[in-house]
């Protein structure tokens, strides 16, 4: 019995089938791109490959096709993530090609071929022959079969690509690669970290004020009081890379493989896929098989530098969906953002019959209380509570704390929609929420 669709309004979903990774994320020629790790066919098939939603304002997508298909031997098992750099007014796209031979291989240290693959466009639907940058056999002898997911970024008159890894025993590293052109790359350095797990994926450098910072999605990295709570994490680094200075992005459990672009605003905006290879958490993704489709982005976030850390919050065209705020405590929208004014007062809020969040001194509380799919209680210590903005959009719930602070999102596959204020002295303001339009 499924009485509610699943599908949100207002965040990125792939029109048939499988998403993961945002891919590509760019803004190139007036267009912003979002390509995507895509399975049109799933579950007949799991081939990877870069589905491409395009849009001029955020809020209106055209939805391309798939921009890149496995053709050459190279990509036959999958054309995994990848970034965007327009250079010399040309998009380049480079993306990891994933290659599995058959027989009875560990798929770690043997078995497997990582490269990266690029194809070009001018105007952004039509890309060239793939030209192969990176073969497996180029990296430093003591990787194992697992680096890929190249973000190229440009820096002090130089494009630099980086690359997350795994060296054959089994620690976490990122490689980077220089080039004057795009086109020519050569080895810069590599760096191998002790305590960051056993592999970085989806690695991105990107200048916020005068800042530099290093994202990745750490794999293997031991569960410590409120860090590294999800089987895998996705975090940054000011300046320095290391576990001392890692700070998560998200704090929820459906938040993996975020990428980064610079908008012609000078914009640094996040996308994160709203998801996670947790077998514990498939059961509940495939809630929506039957609507045709799997998994979501979550929304794009700008990024702000504040009191040594960053800070993301929905950017103002999504903000901009919702203009009909009205002060109640209740609501039975399946979409809505919601505004709460907490002035550091303890309260005790549900979500859609299932979710229940609630503030008392200094902790925040978060837990299903029913269509929990295993997940238990998460809290988190916080000096003071001013504000919480909620984004309920149908099967997603992001919650953002002080302006972005902290953010937690999760998937909420409950039947029953809306907002109830359950106890406390704090001011609700609730909007329903236009939808995005599809061409
Ligand atoms: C992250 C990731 C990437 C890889 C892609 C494959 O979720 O595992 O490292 O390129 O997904 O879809």
């Amino acid at each position: 019995m499924s009485i509610k669709k699943f599908r949100p309004k207002a965040h990125i979903a792939p029109y048939k089938g499988w998403l993961n990774d945002p891919n590509g994320l760019c803004q190139y020629k007036g267009e912003y791109h979002v390509f995507f790790q895509a399975i049109e066919d799933y579950p007949k098939s799991n081939l990877k490959c870069w589905g491409h939603y395009s849009s001029k304002d955020l809020v209106n997508f055209n939805y391309n096709n798939m921009a890149i298909i496995p053709t050459i031997d190279l990509d036959s098992s999958g054309v995994y993530s990848g970034s965007a750099i327009e250079c010399n007014d040309v998009l380049y796209l480079f993306y990891t090609g994933n290659y599995k031979l058959e027989g009875n291989y560990d798929y770690i240290n043997e078995g497997r071929l990582s490269s990266v693959i690029c194809v070009s466009t001018t105007d952004g639907r039509n890309f060239s022959e793939k030209k192969i940058i990176l073969e497996q056999h180029e990296y430093p002898e003591y990787y194992s079969n697992h680096v890929r997911d190249p973000k190229v970024y440009f820096k002090d008159g130089l494009y630099y690509m980086i690359l997350g890894g795994r060296t054959k025993d089994s620690k976490g590293a990122l490689l980077y690669y220089k080039s004057k052109d795009c086109i020519n790359w050569s080895f810069d350095k590599d760096e191998i970290y002790d305590d960051l797990g056993y592999m970085l994926e989806c690695p991105d450098v990107l200048y916020v004020d005068d800042k530099e910072i290093f994202s990745f999605s750490p794999q293997g990295v031991t569960k410590k009081d409120e860090m590294f709570r999800n089987i895998f994490s996705a975090g940054y680094c000011i300046n320095n890379i290391s576990l001392a200075n890692y700070i998560e992005w998200d704090k929820g459990y459906d938040f993996y493989a975020p990428q980064t672009f610079k908008d012609s605003k000078g914009r640094n905006i996040l996308l994160g896929w709203a998801g996670i290879d947790d077998k514990l958490c498939i059961p509940q993704y495939d809630n929506t098989l039957e609507e045709g489709w799997i998994h979501c982005m979550t929304t794009f976030r700008e990024i702000t530098y504040k009191n040594n850390q960053l800070y993301t919050f929905p950017i103002e065209e999504v903000l901009d969906l919702a203009n009909n705020y009205i002060k109640t405590d209740e609501s039975n929208l399946d979409s809505f953002m919601s505004k709460i004014g907490v002035e550091n007062n303890s309260f005790e809020l549900l979500i859609n019959d299932a979710f229940k969040l609630s503030y008392k001194d200094n902790l925040i509380k978060l837990e299903f209380i029913k269509d929990s799919y295993g997940r238990e209680e998460r809290t988190l210590k916080i000096d003071k509570l001013d504000n919480v903005f909620i984004f309920n959009d149908s099967s997603i719930i992001e919650i953002y704390f002080n302006d972005g602070e902290y953010v937690f999102t999760t998937r909420c596959f409950s039947n029953e929609s809306g907002f109830k204020l359950l106890k406390g002295n704090v001011t609700c303001l609730i909007s329903d929420v236009k939808e995005y339009k599809y061409k």
